[in-house]
C-alpha cells in the first residue's frame, strides 16, 4: 500500500483507478485506514500530501470475500463491472498463503473476471518444494496464461540489483574481468537485524532456506553469474537465469551450515529445528565460473542490516614492489555492490601514498553512492514492480521454469539439513562460527567493513 501511495503521489496511478482490498475477515475500515496512514507516513512529507491522501482513500474500497466458500464474490463483481474499462488492466494481487492460490484462481474464473487484460500477481514462496510448486503452477496456469502471471521476487526490483545488470552489460571493463581467470570468489550476504516477529508460525514451516535462499539469494546468484542476453527482454533474460540455475552443482554436506537464534524456540513456544540462518558454498558448473566459489549467507537477528555482493578478484601474479621496505600491498581488488542500505558500488584498489618516501601503499576506493549521486529518494522495489505489472512488463518476474529449477536445487539441500544439527547463535552476532569458508582458505568479509 505505501508503494501504491507513492505511485499515486507521482500521478502514475490516477484518480480513475480502483484499489479493492478483499479479505475474509475485514477489520472496521476506520481502524484499517488509520493503520494504513501510519504505514504510509514516510510518503506524507508535504502539506499537499494530506490532500492527496484523502484523494487516495477515495479510490480504495474494502470488501469481505472468502475465496474458498465464494462468499462476497457478488459484491466484488458488482464493483469491478461498474468500473470496468477495457483499456485498463485488472490486476489480482494474491497476498495470501500459497495453498489458497488455486482457490483464488478458480474464484476469479468462476466470477468471469479472467478477461484478456486480467493479470495475476503472486508472492513467493511458490510452494514448499518442487512437487507443491508444480501443483500451484498447474492450478494457476489452467486459468491464466503465462504472460498474465507475475511471480514477484522483490529483490529483482531493488535499484542496485538492476544496476548490477547495467554495470555488467552497459560497460566493457567489468565484463571482461567477469570469469574464473580473474575472480577468486564471490560473497553474497543478506543479513537482517530483525527476528521473525508475528510471522513465526509461517517462518517455522519454511525457514531461511525456503524463505530467502530459494528465491532472493538464488536470483542474486543468477544475476551475477548469467551470460549477457542478446536483448534486455523478459524471456531472454529469464532464459539466461534459468541456465545458471541448471548449472548449479548439488551441495554436499560440508558445503552447508544452518543456525537458529537462541530465543527462537521460546518465541515459538515449542522446540524447533527450523533454521533462521543458512550459509553455503555454491558452485556454478560452467566454463565461465568453474572453480569459483559463491559463498552465500542469510539470517535473522544478526548484528547488522546489510545486503551486499562482494566480488574478490585474484591477487596480482607477481609483486614487483617486494624490495621496498614498508611495502604492504593491500590485497586483492574488490568490487562491492551494496544492495542496501547505503546503496552503491565500491571498487577497492591499492594506491601509492603521496610523498617522496619511495613506494608506499594505501588502500583506496572508487565509491559510487547512489544516495549522494541521485539526491532524490530511491523508489522502493514494490513501486517499480507494481508499475511493471500495470505495464505488462515481465522482465523482473520469475517464470515458472525458473521457480521449478530453483526447487530442484533446494529440495536436496532441505534433505541434507534435516540430518544436520542446527547450531544455536546469539542474537546480535553474525550467526554460527564459519564451518565452510575456512575449508577453502577464505573468510567472510565483515559487512561493517563494507559499509564504512
Ligand atoms: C521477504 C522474506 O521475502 O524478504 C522476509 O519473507 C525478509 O523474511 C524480507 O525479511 C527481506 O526483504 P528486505 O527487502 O527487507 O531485504
Amino acid at each position: 500500500m505505501p508503494a501504491l501511495f507513492w505511485r499515486f503521489l507521482d500521478k502514475q496511478i490516477d484518480e480513475e483507478s480502483n484499489i479493492i482490498l478483499c479479505d475474509k475477515n475485514i477489520v472496521p475500515s476506520k481502524v484499517f485506514l488509520s493503520e494504513l496512514k501510519d504505514k504510509c507516513k514516510t510518503a506524507l512529507r508535504k502539506k499537499d500530501d494530506n490532500l492527496s491522501w484523502k484523494n487516495f482513500l477515495k479510490i480504495i474500497k474494502i470488501i469481505e470475500v472468502d475465496v474458498v466458500s465464494g462468499s462476497g464474490h457478488i459484491d466484488l463483481l458488482k464493483i469491478i463491472k461498474k468500473k470496468f474499462d477495457k483499456d485498463r488492466p485488472i490486476i489480482f494481487y494474491l497476498a495470501i498463503a500459497p495453498n489458497l492460490f488455486g482457490h483464488s484462481c478458480l474464484f476469479i474464473r468462476d466470477s468471469g473476471l479472467n478477461v484478456e487484460q486480467s493479470r495475476l500477481v503472486i508472492e513467493k514462496p511458490i510452494g514448499k518444494n518442487k512437487s507443491s510448486a508444480i501443483k500451484i503452477n498447474q492450478q494457476i496456469s489452467s486459468i491464466f496464461k503465462e504472460n498474465q502471471i507475475f511471480r514477484i521476487d522483490h529483490y529483482l526490483g531493488k535499484e542496485t540489483i538492476q544496476n548490477l545488470m547495467a554495470l555488467r552489460f552497459a560497460n566493457t571493463f567489468f565484463e571482461n574481468q567477469w570469469n574464473n581467470i580473474n575472480i577468486d570468489n564471490v560473497q553474497i550476504t543478506v543479513s537482517e537485524t530483525i527476528g521473525v516477529k508475528d510471522r513465526i508460525s509461517y517462518y517455522n514451516e519454511y525457514g531461511a532456506i525456503r524463505d530467502m535462499l530459494q528465491n532472493h539469494l538464488l536470483q542474486l546468484i543468477c544475476l551475477v553469474a548469467m551470460e549477457p542476453p542478446s536483448h534486455y527482454e523478459a524471456d531472454l533474460l529469464r532464459d539466461e537465469k534459468l541456465r545458471v540455475l541448471k548449472s548449479l552443482k548439488p551441495v554436499s554436506e560440508d558445503e552447508i551450515q544452518t543456525g537458529q537464534y537462541r530465543s527462537f524456540s521460546d518465541e515459538l513456544g515449542k522446540n524447533s529445528n527450523t533454521e533462521t540462518f543458512v550459509a553455503l558454498k555454491v558452485m556454478v558448473n560452467n566454463w565461465r565460473w568453474s572453480g569459483v566459489p559463491f559463498y552465500v549467507r542469510t539470517g535473522k537477528n544478526l548484528s547488522i542490516r546489510a545486503s551486499e555482493i562482494v566480488i574478490t578478484f585474484k591477487n596480482i601474479p607477481h609483486d614487483i614492489f617486494s624490495k621496498f621496505r614498508n611495502n604492504t600491498l593491500n590485497g586483492a581488488n574488490r568490487l562491492i555492490i551494496r544492495v542496501q542500505p547505503k546503496e552503491g558500488l565500491k571498487l577497492k584498489l591499492t594506491s601509492k601514498a603521496p610523498g617522496p618516501g619511495g613506494m608506499r601503499f594505501f588502500p583506496s576506493e572508487l565509491n559510487l553512492s547512489f544516495e549522494e549521486t541521485f539526491s532524490d529518494r530511491l523508489p522502493d522495489a514494490y513501486e517499480r514492480l507494481l508499475m511493471d505489472v500495470v505495464r505488462g512488463n515481465q522482465t523482473l518476474f520469475m517464470r515458472s521454469d525458473e521457480v521449478l529449477a530453483a526447487w530442484d536445487y533446494i529440495d536436496p539441500i532441505v534433505e541434507i539439513v534435516k540430518s544436520q544439527e542446527t547450531q544455536l547463535y546469539r542474537s546480535g552476532s553474525m550467526g554460527p562460527e564459519d564451518k565452510i569458508l575456512y575449508l577453502n582458505g577464505h573468510k567472510w568479509i565483515d559487512p561493517k567493513e563494507v559499509q564504512k
